[in-house]
């Protein structure tokens, strides 16, 4: 049987809501009430936000985010280059222009000392990513968005529960985007949230709920108002009844992740490799190989799924330029993520621990 990089862990609690959901027959609605609605409140009690909104997707999140800077064309928004596109992808939705900074070779999230110097006159965000679930260092990024008035938007969909000085990552900068995919830390069919921290919270919440239901506002009845153009991005029935499961085994969850992590990082014989922390979801766990495609062909003959997390952003053709980010390109040419969820079974990590010891030398 092949071991699953990912999987969803779940059982009779989610069967029973999605059996209930179905027979209720109100399966989605733009106006975000029933379980998204207390899904919301839930996930606003669990990270101690001024408020969140549920989307129906980490990327739709990301899009909705970045148009609350109401970009002018070409603004600039400092991101990392390791992650999946739509880091950089809702820059360009929103008009604006990604600048990629590099990382740090150790944990793999945004450089903070670098960050400085990319700033310029059009800046107007930094989005940092919580890479693998590990905490970007918010206290050095939180004083440069300060220094320079701009503002901090976190893609923390590897990161439903990590922490960051005590507090659940949801809880510093301005906007902070999750991801419920059926394989993250908490997951969904499809889902995401934006939390929010501002004193002008209700009214980010107006533009966001009109933003993620086609622009419509001012809803009384049957009677509303368009101001503007929104997206259909709102979170269905199922998957907020699928949320509110996940939450609650949230913490289970995650301290399984976190015994497989500190399994991989004491036994895994790798020189560059994820370090443990325990504020740490680890929805990914990473490790550098010299003969990666070589590496991860054994592991598949012995059934063991890999992946390679990521291909860096700005080597794609949509993103070339001329930026050299040597640590980004370094790592993006031996990076392996393992195998982590929690119906692994020590068996199984034995295996995975033996056999990659075996083949990453
Ligand atoms: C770092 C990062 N940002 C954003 C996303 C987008 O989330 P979604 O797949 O829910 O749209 C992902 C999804 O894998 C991700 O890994």
């Amino acid at each position: 049987m092949t071991i699953n990089l990912f999987e969803p862990y779940t059982d009779k609690s989610e069967e029973k809501v999605v059996l209930d959901v179905l027979r209720s027959k109100f399966w989605a609605s733009g106006s975000g009430v029933r379980n998204v609605g207390k899904f919301e409140s839930k996930f606003k009690k669990f990270v101690n936000a001024d408020d969140c909104l549920a989307v129906n997707s980490g990327t739709a999140a990301l899009n909705i985010a970045i148009s609350l800077l109401d970009l002018k064309k070409n603004d600039e928004v400092i991101i990392p280059s390791l992650s999946f596109v739509s880091t950089a992808n809702c820059v360009l939705r929103n008009e604006g222009k990604p600048v990629f900074v590099d990382i740090d070779p150790n944990t793999l999230c945004i450089d903070p000392y670098k960050i400085e110097k990319l700033i310029t006159k059009r800046t107007k965000a930094i989005l940092p990513v919580h890479f693998g679930g590990l905490p970007c260092d918010l206290e050095k990024i939180l004083k440069i968005s300060k220094k320079y008035k701009i503002k901090i938007i976190e893609d923390a969909a590897h990161a439903t529960g990590s922490v960051y000085n005590k507090k659940l990552i949801g809880n510093h900068g301005f906007a902070v985007c999750f991801s419920f995919h059926p394989i993250k830390n908490l997951g969904m069919p499809t889902g995401g949230l934006i939390a929010i921290n501002d004193r002008n919270h209700k009214q980010f919440r107006r533009k966001i709920e009109s933003r993620r239901w086609c622009g419509i506002s001012n809803r009384h009845d049957d009677k509303y108002e368009i101001n503007e153009v929104g997206d259909n991005y709102y979170m269905n029935e199922f998957s907020a009844a699928i949320g509110i499961e996940q939450l609650k085994k949230l913490n289970k969850m995650n301290s399984i992740r976190k015994k497989i992590a500190k399994r991989y990082f004491t036994e895994l014989e790798n020189e560059s490799k994820m370090p443990f922390d325990n504020n740490c979801s680890y929805h990914l766990y990473w490790i550098c190989v010299k003969n990666r495609n070589n590496f991860r062909k054994e592991l598949y003959k012995n059934g063991i799924q890999t992946g390679t997390h990521y291909k860096p952003i700005h080597t794609f053709k949509l993103y070339q330029n001329k930026i050299k980010l040597p640590i980004t390109e370094k790592i993006g040419k031996e990076i392996v993520t393992l195998p982590i969820h929690p119906n692994l079974t020590n068996k199984q990590l034995d295996k995975i621990i033996s056999l990659s010891n075996k083949f990453s030398k």
